[in-house]
């Protein structure tokens, strides 16, 4: 029976921006393989190695990368959070994952906004999976994927791609099957000064927390 097209809303999506740094990054590929990396302590043995520095965007040898993520930073805050709020960068580490390894599902804690810089990876190897907050516990019987029915989500990526996604959204680390190491940097994010309004009793001093 034809019906006439009902209006469907999509209410409350994720956004996860995707930019690419169109510069060379190769000097900043050879520091960060130059770095020690080891296997975080509360990790088990198939993962992925982390390195021991975890504030990596201070230093200067990123300093082209960390510029580059910061106008996106702005803009995914600005243009598609519509916030007057500036965020900044926490903790920033970078991942090596060789392979056979990967990384559990897990969602960045005490952070507004996330994001990835992948350095190296293989183009036909998702290198991450979200997992859909509006799934339900019924199985139904899906006949065709599509973002309202389906679990996860394995975003494609290339080398030199930036992601930025809400720091709640979960996500993996799906098993590296190529034999180049997977190498990309993380970062966490929050606001800064403060949060709220005090008219609204949602004032929250952060200068004023230390
Ligand atoms: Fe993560």
């Amino acid at each position: 029976m034809q019906i006439p097209q009902p209006e469907l809303l999509q209410l409350f999506p994720k956004p996860v921006l995707i930019a690419k740094y169109h510069q060379d990054f190769s000097k900043e590929l050879e520091y960060v393989q130059g770095l020690e990396h080891k296997l975080n302590p509360k990790a088990e043995g198939d993962y992925a190695k982390q390195s021991s520095n975890t504030f990596l965007l201070d230093e200067p040898e990123l300093a082209r990368i960390r510029e580059f993520i910061d106008v996106y930073l702005k803009f995914y805050v600005h243009n598609i959070l519509e916030c007057s709020d500036e965020l900044f960068v926490t903790q920033a580490w970078t991942n090596i994952c060789e392979k056979g390894k990967k990384h559990h599902e897990h969602n960045h804690p005490n952070s507004i906004v996330s994001g990835v810089f992948y350095f190296q990876i293989n183009e036909k190897l998702p290198p991450i999976e979200f997992r859909n907050p509006n799934t339900h516990s019924f199985n139904l019987n899906i006949q065709k994927q599509n973002n309202f029915n389906s679990a996860t989500f394995l975003l494609p990526l290339n080398s030199g791609e930036l992601i930025l996604f809400p720091s709640n959204l979960t996500h993996g680390v799906p098993e590296n099957k190529s034999k180049q190491p997977r190498i990309s940097l993380a970062f966490n994010t929050f606001a800064k000064g403060s949060l709220g309004c005090k008219e609204t009793l949602t004032y929250l001093p952060l200068d004023r927390c230390s």
